[in-house]
């Protein structure tokens, strides 16, 4: 069995009000009162629910994330979020990188980088996404692009970001009900452990919690999750409404208990 403790993180994206977050921790938390044995879970909110979900969440065993983070440590940049303002509010993880930002801000691998750096400096783990266009898949360019994003951890040298956590969402998946089949996951989390074991040797990369993303539902949550390299996932639209959320935090512990059934 895996070392990595698997993990659900809910992206709530540009969804819920801080009331309406506060009403879903509320109604998880009657469904499930603690994350299933062995199992991690994070929410991450819209920025102006990050304060109130995290004082919903006290004593809940889930974490809270954030959906992104400036690469500065502060000054001059309006509308912007330092690291340092979300390790105030008790956030834990934060997402960079999400290919909705590659594709509207046109974000550099570059800049993700300083986005990891500025939330190591934090205390805050990076959850860092990648995944290819159904372009470039059809291209037959998956692995390459996957090489390319993750020359984001260039700046960490030899080492990979404390507490790092990757993502494998293929874009063509995001949102469309079309979920990658548990084989062309597993290939692409086994091709993501391989780069990084070339970048922090075997040890590491093996320990590195690989989240699949991508039209996640409860149900085909576990034929995905019993993937040896498929360390959980990283959902969106069924991660906004509790039962499936709970749905999905069982099907990772069931995956668990009996990988590849
Ligand atoms: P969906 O689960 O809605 O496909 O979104 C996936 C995602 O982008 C999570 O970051």
């Amino acid at each position: 069995m895996s070392a990595r403790t698997p993990f659900v993180v809910a992206n709530w994206k540009m969804n819920k009000t801080a009331t309406e977050a506060e009403a879903f921790v509320a109604g998880f938390r009657g469904l499930l009162p603690a994350p299933p044995p062995g199992v991690d879970l994070a929410i991450a909110p819209p920025f102006p629910a990050l304060e109130r979900t995290g004082r919903a969440l006290a004593g809940s065993g889930v974490g809270l994330a954030a959906q992104d983070v400036h690469a500065e440590q502060k000054g001059a940049y309006t509308g912007e979020v330092a690291a340092s303002m979300l390790a105030d509010l008790g956030v834990a993880f934060c997402l960079v990188g999400h290919s909705e930002r590659r594709r509207d801000r046109h974000e550099t691998e570059e800049q993700f980088a300083r986005k990891m750096k500025r939330l190591v400096e934090a205390g805050i783990a990076p959850l860092y996404c990648v995944g290819e266009t159904l372009e470039q898949r059809d291209r037959g360019e998956t692995d390459a692009v996957l090489a390319d994003q993750l020359t984001a951890l260039d700046l960490f040298g030899p080492d990979l970001p404390p507490g790092f956590v990757l993502a494998y969402e293929p874009v063509w998946a995001i949102g469309t009900g079309r979920a990658a089949t548990p084989e062309m996951a597993q290939a692409a989390h086994r091709h993501l452990r391989t780069l990084l074991s070339r970048r922090a040797g075997a040890v590491a990369a093996e320990a590195v919690r690989v989240l699949y993303g991508g039209s996640v539902t409860p149900a085909n949550a576990r034929e995905l999750f019993s993937q040896p390299d498929i360390d959980g996932g990283l959902v969106g639209g069924a991660s906004l409404n509790p039962a499936d959320f709970a749905a999905l935090a069982e099907a990772a512990a069931a995956a668990t208990a009996a990988p590849g059934s």
